[in-house]
Protein backbone atom coordinates (compact mmCIF):
# COMPACT_ATOMS: atom_id res chain seq x y z
CA UNK A 1 0.00 0.00 0.00
CA UNK A 2 1.17 3.40 -0.67
CA UNK A 3 2.24 5.72 1.99
CA UNK A 4 -0.93 8.22 2.48
CA UNK A 5 0.27 11.67 3.07
CA UNK A 6 -2.52 14.67 3.57
CA UNK A 7 -2.32 18.65 3.72
CA UNK A 8 -4.63 20.88 4.92
CA UNK A 9 -3.04 23.97 3.50
CA UNK A 10 -3.42 25.04 -0.08
CA UNK A 11 0.07 26.72 -0.98
CA UNK A 12 1.21 24.00 -3.18
CA UNK A 13 2.12 25.18 -6.79
CA UNK A 14 -1.10 23.68 -9.03
CA UNK A 15 -0.93 20.51 -10.36
CA UNK A 16 -1.29 20.61 -14.47
CA UNK A 17 -3.42 17.80 -15.42
CA UNK A 18 -5.83 15.53 -14.55
CA UNK A 19 -5.01 12.42 -11.80
CA UNK A 20 -6.32 8.94 -11.98
CA UNK A 21 -8.75 8.06 -8.69
CA UNK A 22 -8.87 4.11 -7.45
CA UNK A 23 -12.04 4.13 -5.91
CA UNK A 24 -12.31 0.65 -3.33
CA UNK A 25 -14.39 -1.71 -3.23
CA UNK A 26 -16.15 -1.15 -6.68
CA UNK A 27 -12.46 -1.20 -8.56
CA UNK A 28 -13.61 1.82 -10.57
CA UNK A 29 -11.63 4.10 -11.67
CA UNK A 30 -12.15 8.09 -12.60
CA UNK A 31 -10.14 11.36 -13.57
CA UNK A 32 -10.26 14.23 -11.04
CA UNK A 33 -8.98 17.80 -12.71
CA UNK A 34 -6.48 20.39 -10.86
CA UNK A 35 -8.98 21.86 -7.95
CA UNK A 36 -11.84 19.43 -8.39
CA UNK A 37 -12.96 17.69 -5.27
CA UNK A 38 -12.69 14.14 -5.24
CA UNK A 39 -16.68 14.32 -4.45
CA UNK A 40 -17.22 15.87 -7.82
CA UNK A 41 -14.91 14.22 -9.75
CA UNK A 42 -16.15 10.78 -9.06
CA UNK A 43 -20.05 12.71 -9.61
CA UNK A 44 -18.92 13.71 -13.06
CA UNK A 45 -18.04 10.08 -13.77
CA UNK A 46 -20.85 8.59 -12.76
CA UNK A 47 -20.53 7.21 -9.32
CA UNK A 48 -22.74 6.91 -6.97
CA UNK A 49 -21.08 8.36 -3.76
CA UNK A 50 -22.85 9.05 -0.86
CA UNK A 51 -22.85 13.07 -0.19
CA UNK A 52 -25.61 15.73 0.88
CA UNK A 53 -24.34 18.65 1.56
CA UNK A 54 -21.30 19.26 -0.58
CA UNK A 55 -19.50 21.64 1.61
CA UNK A 56 -17.95 20.17 4.16
CA UNK A 57 -21.17 20.56 6.64
CA UNK A 58 -22.68 16.79 6.74
CA UNK A 59 -19.77 14.15 6.88
CA UNK A 60 -22.02 11.98 4.53
CA UNK A 61 -19.14 11.80 2.09
CA UNK A 62 -16.58 10.45 4.88
CA UNK A 63 -14.03 7.90 3.13
CA UNK A 64 -10.53 6.67 3.18
CA UNK A 65 -7.29 7.45 1.24
CA UNK A 66 -5.49 4.61 1.04
CA UNK A 67 -2.81 5.28 -0.79
CA UNK A 68 -1.05 8.58 -2.95
CA UNK A 69 -1.06 12.18 -2.05
CA UNK A 70 -4.56 14.50 -0.75
CA UNK A 71 -5.11 17.94 0.38
CA UNK A 72 -7.77 18.72 2.45
CA UNK A 73 -9.48 21.74 3.12
CA UNK A 74 -10.72 23.03 5.85
CA UNK A 75 -14.44 21.68 7.01
CA UNK A 76 -17.07 22.37 9.25
CA UNK A 77 -17.29 19.02 9.76
CA UNK A 78 -13.76 18.36 11.46
CA UNK A 79 -12.24 15.26 11.77
CA UNK A 80 -10.34 14.53 14.41
CA UNK A 81 -6.36 13.32 15.09
CA UNK A 82 -7.42 9.74 14.97
CA UNK A 83 -9.00 10.35 11.75
CA UNK A 84 -6.59 12.21 10.14
CA UNK A 85 -4.06 9.73 11.24
CA UNK A 86 -6.22 6.63 9.63
CA UNK A 87 -6.72 8.49 6.59
CA UNK A 88 -10.17 9.47 6.47
CA UNK A 89 -11.04 12.72 4.72
CA UNK A 90 -14.29 14.42 3.28
CA UNK A 91 -14.50 13.77 -0.41
CA UNK A 92 -16.48 16.95 -0.72
CA UNK A 93 -13.21 18.99 0.81
CA UNK A 94 -10.59 16.87 -0.70
CA UNK A 95 -8.71 17.31 -4.02
CA UNK A 96 -5.69 14.94 -5.36
CA UNK A 97 -2.14 16.24 -5.53
CA UNK A 98 -0.82 12.71 -7.17
CA UNK A 99 -3.22 9.65 -8.32
CA UNK A 100 -4.71 8.05 -5.35
CA UNK A 101 -6.57 4.71 -4.21
CA UNK A 102 -9.55 5.58 -2.06
CA UNK A 103 -12.20 3.99 -0.23
CA UNK A 104 -16.04 4.71 -0.08
CA UNK A 105 -18.74 2.35 -0.80
CA UNK A 106 -21.41 3.52 -3.62
CA UNK A 107 -24.93 3.85 -2.67
CA UNK A 108 -28.15 2.46 -3.41
CA UNK A 109 -30.78 4.42 -4.88
CA UNK A 110 -30.22 6.91 -7.58
CA UNK A 111 -27.61 5.63 -10.53
CA UNK A 112 -25.67 8.60 -11.63
CA UNK A 113 -26.86 10.75 -13.73
CA UNK A 114 -23.86 12.37 -16.16
CA UNK A 115 -23.16 15.50 -14.82
CA UNK A 116 -22.58 18.34 -17.05
CA UNK A 117 -21.44 22.16 -16.68
CA UNK A 118 -23.81 24.28 -19.35
CA UNK A 119 -23.78 27.88 -19.96
CA UNK A 120 -27.39 28.98 -19.80
CA UNK A 121 -28.72 32.05 -20.94
CA UNK A 122 -31.84 33.64 -18.50
CA UNK A 123 -35.31 33.55 -21.32
CA UNK A 124 -37.51 34.92 -18.46
CA UNK A 125 -37.62 35.96 -14.90
CA UNK A 126 -40.97 36.49 -13.41
CA UNK A 127 -41.75 38.09 -9.87
CA UNK A 128 -44.93 35.63 -8.70
CA UNK A 129 -44.11 37.42 -5.16
CA UNK A 130 -41.92 40.58 -3.92
CA UNK A 131 -39.70 38.04 -2.62
CA UNK A 132 -39.89 35.33 -5.06
CA UNK A 133 -38.29 35.25 -8.78
CA UNK A 134 -39.34 32.19 -11.00
CA UNK A 135 -36.20 31.81 -13.53
CA UNK A 136 -36.39 30.18 -16.86
CA UNK A 137 -33.28 29.39 -18.24
CA UNK A 138 -32.55 28.41 -21.76
CA UNK A 139 -29.49 25.62 -22.50
CA UNK A 140 -27.15 25.56 -25.70
CA UNK A 141 -29.47 24.45 -28.90
CA UNK A 142 -29.28 20.55 -28.64
CA UNK A 143 -27.99 20.40 -25.35
CA UNK A 144 -30.33 19.05 -22.22
CA UNK A 145 -30.10 18.13 -18.57
CA UNK A 146 -30.55 14.90 -18.00
CA UNK A 147 -32.00 14.56 -14.33
CA UNK A 148 -34.90 13.26 -11.82
CA UNK A 149 -37.97 15.22 -10.95
CA UNK A 150 -36.59 16.29 -7.39
CA UNK A 151 -33.03 17.43 -8.11
CA UNK A 152 -30.81 20.28 -7.92
CA UNK A 153 -28.13 22.22 -10.05
CA UNK A 154 -25.71 24.50 -8.83
CA UNK A 155 -25.02 28.33 -10.51
CA UNK A 156 -21.45 28.60 -10.90
CA UNK A 157 -20.76 32.25 -9.68
CA UNK A 158 -17.96 34.32 -11.28
CA UNK A 159 -16.03 34.19 -8.63
CA UNK A 160 -16.04 29.59 -8.35
CA UNK A 161 -18.51 29.72 -5.79
CA UNK A 162 -21.86 27.78 -5.93
CA UNK A 163 -25.45 28.27 -5.30
CA UNK A 164 -27.95 25.34 -5.49
CA UNK A 165 -31.52 25.28 -6.90
CA UNK A 166 -33.85 22.53 -7.39
CA UNK A 167 -35.23 22.23 -10.63
CA UNK A 168 -38.99 23.18 -10.76
CA UNK A 169 -40.34 21.18 -13.96
CA UNK A 170 -40.87 17.90 -14.37
CA UNK A 171 -37.68 16.28 -16.55
CA UNK A 172 -38.58 16.63 -20.08
CA UNK A 173 -41.49 18.97 -20.36
CA UNK A 174 -39.55 21.72 -21.70
CA UNK A 175 -36.03 22.32 -22.71
CA UNK A 176 -36.26 25.20 -20.53
CA UNK A 177 -34.73 24.58 -16.94
CA UNK A 178 -37.20 26.46 -14.15
CA UNK A 179 -35.86 28.18 -10.81
CA UNK A 180 -37.77 29.16 -7.69
CA UNK A 181 -35.12 31.78 -5.58
CA UNK A 182 -36.08 33.49 -3.11
CA UNK A 183 -34.44 36.71 -2.14
CA UNK A 184 -31.83 36.77 0.64
CA UNK A 185 -31.05 40.19 0.83
CA UNK A 186 -26.97 41.20 0.94
CA UNK A 187 -27.20 37.20 -0.69
CA UNK A 188 -23.96 36.71 -3.14
CA UNK A 189 -26.35 35.09 -5.88
CA UNK A 190 -29.85 36.54 -4.57
CA UNK A 191 -28.36 39.81 -4.45
CA UNK A 192 -27.94 39.57 -8.01
CA UNK A 193 -31.14 37.99 -9.33
CA UNK A 194 -32.64 40.66 -7.31
CA UNK A 195 -30.59 43.30 -8.51
CA UNK A 196 -29.16 43.80 -11.76
CA UNK A 197 -29.77 40.38 -13.58
CA UNK A 198 -31.49 40.58 -16.73
CA UNK A 199 -32.99 38.13 -19.88
CA UNK A 200 -30.65 37.60 -22.13
CA UNK A 201 -27.79 37.08 -19.21
CA UNK A 202 -25.58 34.01 -19.26
CA UNK A 203 -25.19 32.02 -16.23
CA UNK A 204 -22.95 28.96 -15.64
CA UNK A 205 -24.48 25.94 -14.28
CA UNK A 206 -24.04 22.45 -13.65
CA UNK A 207 -25.71 19.61 -12.60
CA UNK A 208 -27.93 17.75 -11.67
CA UNK A 209 -27.21 17.02 -8.18
CA UNK A 210 -29.07 15.29 -5.51
CA UNK A 211 -30.84 12.13 -4.18
CA UNK A 212 -34.23 13.63 -3.55
CA UNK A 213 -36.48 12.27 -6.01
CA UNK A 214 -39.70 10.89 -6.76
CA UNK A 215 -39.60 7.49 -6.26
CA UNK A 216 -41.93 5.78 -8.76
CA UNK A 217 -41.34 1.58 -7.94
CA UNK A 218 -43.73 1.99 -4.78
CA UNK A 219 -47.44 2.39 -4.10
CA UNK A 220 -46.94 3.69 -0.65
CA UNK A 221 -48.93 6.97 -0.52
CA UNK A 222 -46.98 10.42 -0.48
CA UNK A 223 -47.49 12.88 1.75
CA UNK A 224 -45.36 16.38 0.40
CA UNK A 225 -44.17 18.80 2.56
CA UNK A 226 -42.56 22.36 1.55
CA UNK A 227 -41.53 25.61 3.09
CA UNK A 228 -41.73 28.66 0.84
CA UNK A 229 -39.57 27.78 -2.33
CA UNK A 230 -39.22 24.44 -0.90
CA UNK A 231 -42.21 23.99 -3.53
CA UNK A 232 -39.73 24.42 -6.30
CA UNK A 233 -38.78 20.57 -6.20
CA UNK A 234 -42.20 19.47 -5.00
CA UNK A 235 -44.00 20.94 -7.91
CA UNK A 236 -41.40 18.86 -10.20
CA UNK A 237 -42.47 15.73 -8.21
CA UNK A 238 -46.18 16.45 -9.10
CA UNK A 239 -45.51 17.29 -12.22
CA UNK A 240 -43.97 13.78 -12.29
CA UNK A 241 -46.54 12.34 -11.01
CA UNK A 242 -49.19 13.64 -13.41
CA UNK A 243 -46.77 12.48 -16.40
CA UNK A 244 -45.78 8.42 -14.91
CA UNK A 245 -49.53 8.38 -14.47
CA UNK A 246 -49.49 7.17 -11.38
CA UNK A 247 -52.69 6.97 -8.92
CA UNK A 248 -51.24 6.94 -5.63
CA UNK A 249 -52.65 9.63 -3.20
CA UNK A 250 -50.72 12.57 -2.55
CA UNK A 251 -51.08 15.73 -0.23
CA UNK A 252 -48.90 18.71 -0.64
CA UNK A 253 -48.96 20.32 2.58
CA UNK A 254 -47.44 23.78 1.66
CA UNK A 255 -46.35 26.61 4.50
CA UNK A 256 -45.32 29.71 4.75
CA UNK A 257 -45.44 32.75 7.16
CA UNK A 258 -48.58 34.98 5.31
CA UNK A 259 -50.22 34.22 2.16
CA UNK A 260 -47.43 35.74 -0.44
CA UNK A 261 -45.22 33.04 0.88
CA UNK A 262 -47.52 30.56 -1.03
CA UNK A 263 -46.59 32.15 -4.43
CA UNK A 264 -48.25 29.29 -6.73
CA UNK A 265 -51.45 29.21 -4.47
CA UNK A 266 -53.83 29.07 -7.28
CA UNK A 267 -52.04 26.58 -9.38
CA UNK A 268 -51.88 24.20 -6.97
CA UNK A 269 -55.66 24.59 -5.95
CA UNK A 270 -55.97 24.20 -9.68
CA UNK A 271 -54.47 20.93 -10.31
CA UNK A 272 -56.05 19.80 -6.99
CA UNK A 273 -59.53 20.12 -8.66
CA UNK A 274 -58.12 18.44 -11.60
CA UNK A 275 -56.28 15.47 -10.13
CA UNK A 276 -58.74 12.97 -7.95
CA UNK A 277 -55.29 11.80 -5.85
CA UNK A 278 -54.11 14.95 -4.97
CA UNK A 279 -55.22 17.37 -1.78
CA UNK A 280 -53.72 20.57 -1.21
CA UNK A 281 -53.47 21.43 2.67
CA UNK A 282 -51.95 25.56 2.71
CA UNK A 283 -50.35 26.55 6.34
CA UNK A 284 -49.32 29.70 7.61
CA UNK A 285 -47.45 30.73 10.47
CA UNK A 286 -48.23 34.16 10.75
CA UNK A 287 -51.42 34.80 9.00
CA UNK A 288 -53.35 37.64 8.12
CA UNK A 289 -57.10 38.73 9.85
CA UNK A 290 -59.26 36.66 7.62
CA UNK A 291 -57.77 33.64 7.13
CA UNK A 292 -59.75 30.84 6.94
CA UNK A 293 -57.64 27.71 6.70
CA UNK A 294 -54.89 25.81 8.53
CA UNK A 295 -51.99 27.58 11.17
CA UNK A 296 -48.88 26.48 12.58
CA UNK A 297 -46.45 24.26 10.65
CA UNK A 298 -46.34 21.70 8.38
CA UNK A 299 -45.40 18.77 10.40
CA UNK A 300 -47.67 19.81 13.04
CA UNK A 301 -50.72 19.69 10.31
CA UNK A 302 -49.47 16.50 9.26
CA UNK A 303 -49.12 14.61 12.12
CA UNK A 304 -52.92 15.75 13.21
CA UNK A 305 -54.36 14.64 9.90
CA UNK A 306 -52.08 11.21 9.85
CA UNK A 307 -50.93 9.59 13.31
CA UNK A 308 -49.84 6.68 11.30
CA UNK A 309 -47.40 6.91 8.89
CA UNK A 310 -46.11 3.53 8.99
CA UNK A 311 -47.22 2.78 5.49
CA UNK A 312 -46.42 6.10 3.77
CA UNK A 313 -43.86 8.24 2.49
CA UNK A 314 -42.91 11.89 3.45
CA UNK A 315 -40.99 13.94 0.89
CA UNK A 316 -39.91 17.49 2.44
CA UNK A 317 -37.99 20.15 1.27
CA UNK A 318 -37.37 24.00 2.07
CA UNK A 319 -35.76 25.05 5.42
CA UNK A 320 -33.31 23.40 7.25
CA UNK A 321 -35.34 23.70 10.45
CA UNK A 322 -38.47 22.49 9.15
CA UNK A 323 -36.93 19.38 7.34
CA UNK A 324 -34.99 18.37 10.57
CA UNK A 325 -38.20 18.84 12.39
CA UNK A 326 -40.39 16.47 10.45
CA UNK A 327 -37.95 14.42 10.32
CA UNK A 328 -37.92 13.47 13.53
CA UNK A 329 -41.33 14.20 14.65
CA UNK A 330 -42.79 12.30 12.12
CA UNK A 331 -40.65 9.10 12.58
CA UNK A 332 -40.85 9.49 16.36
CA UNK A 333 -44.90 10.25 17.06
CA UNK A 334 -46.58 8.89 13.93
CA UNK A 335 -44.20 5.62 13.20
CA UNK A 336 -42.90 6.94 9.82
CA UNK A 337 -39.91 4.42 8.61
CA UNK A 338 -36.73 6.42 8.16
CA UNK A 339 -36.07 4.71 4.85
CA UNK A 340 -39.54 6.65 3.73
CA UNK A 341 -38.43 10.04 4.72
CA UNK A 342 -36.82 11.61 1.32
CA UNK A 343 -35.91 15.11 2.25
CA UNK A 344 -33.54 18.42 0.56
CA UNK A 345 -32.91 21.11 3.06
CA UNK A 346 -32.02 24.47 1.58
CA UNK A 347 -28.82 25.06 3.85
CA UNK A 348 -26.70 28.16 2.99
CA UNK A 349 -23.36 27.55 1.10
CA UNK A 350 -20.37 27.24 3.62
CA UNK A 351 -18.40 30.59 3.71
C1 LIG B 1 -29.78 21.31 -2.12
C2 LIG B 1 -30.19 22.76 -2.02
C3 LIG B 1 -31.20 23.24 -2.84
C4 LIG B 1 -31.60 24.56 -2.75
N1 LIG B 1 -32.63 25.00 -3.54
C5 LIG B 1 -33.07 26.27 -3.42
C6 LIG B 1 -34.19 26.71 -4.21
O1 LIG B 1 -34.76 25.98 -5.02
N2 LIG B 1 -34.61 27.98 -4.01
C7 LIG B 1 -34.01 28.84 -3.12
O2 LIG B 1 -34.47 29.98 -2.99
N3 LIG B 1 -32.92 28.44 -2.40
C8 LIG B 1 -32.44 27.19 -2.52
N4 LIG B 1 -31.35 26.80 -1.80
C9 LIG B 1 -30.58 27.80 -1.02
C10 LIG B 1 -29.56 28.49 -1.97
O3 LIG B 1 -28.60 27.54 -2.41
C11 LIG B 1 -28.77 29.66 -1.34
O4 LIG B 1 -28.21 29.24 -0.10
C12 LIG B 1 -29.61 30.90 -1.11
O5 LIG B 1 -30.29 31.27 -2.28
C13 LIG B 1 -28.75 32.08 -0.65
O6 LIG B 1 -27.76 32.33 -1.63
P1 LIG B 1 -27.08 33.75 -1.76
O7 LIG B 1 -25.85 33.60 -2.57
O8 LIG B 1 -28.05 34.77 -2.26
O9 LIG B 1 -26.76 34.11 -0.27
P2 LIG B 1 -25.38 33.93 0.52
O10 LIG B 1 -24.35 34.80 -0.07
O11 LIG B 1 -25.07 32.50 0.64
O12 LIG B 1 -25.83 34.53 1.90
C14 LIG B 1 -26.69 33.79 2.74
C15 LIG B 1 -27.18 34.68 3.87
O13 LIG B 1 -26.13 35.39 4.47
C16 LIG B 1 -26.40 36.77 4.46
N5 LIG B 1 -25.18 37.50 4.13
C17 LIG B 1 -24.47 37.39 3.00
N6 LIG B 1 -23.41 38.23 3.04
C18 LIG B 1 -23.47 38.87 4.23
C19 LIG B 1 -22.69 39.85 4.87
N7 LIG B 1 -21.60 40.37 4.28
N8 LIG B 1 -23.05 40.28 6.11
C20 LIG B 1 -24.14 39.76 6.70
N9 LIG B 1 -24.93 38.83 6.14
C21 LIG B 1 -24.60 38.41 4.94
C22 LIG B 1 -27.40 36.99 3.41
O14 LIG B 1 -28.22 38.09 3.73
C23 LIG B 1 -28.16 35.75 3.42
O15 LIG B 1 -29.14 35.83 4.40
C24 LIG B 1 -30.94 25.46 -1.86
C25 LIG B 1 -29.90 24.98 -1.06
C26 LIG B 1 -29.53 23.65 -1.14
C27 LIG B 1 -28.40 23.16 -0.27
S1 LIG C 1 -21.22 15.96 1.41
FE1 LIG C 1 -21.51 16.81 3.39
S2 LIG C 1 -19.48 16.80 4.19
FE2 LIG C 1 -19.20 16.19 2.15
Amino acid sequence: MNAVSAHATTDASPRPEPVRVELLPAGKTFPVAPGQSLLDAGLAAGLALPYQCRTGDCGTCRATVLGGEVERQPAAWALDETALANGHCLLCRTQARTAVRIECAEVDGLPGLPLRRLPVRLASIERPAADVAVLHLQPPAGQTLDYRAGQYIDVVLRDGRRRSYSLATAPGKSDQLELHIHHRPGGAFTGQVFGGLKVRDMLRIEGPFGRFHLREETQAPMILLATGTGFAPIKAIIEQARRAGLRRSVTLYWGGRQREDLYGDAMVRQWARELPWLRYEPVLSRPQAGWGGRTGHVQQAVLADYPDLSAHEVYACGSPAMVASAGSVLQAKAGLRPTNFHADAFAEAAA
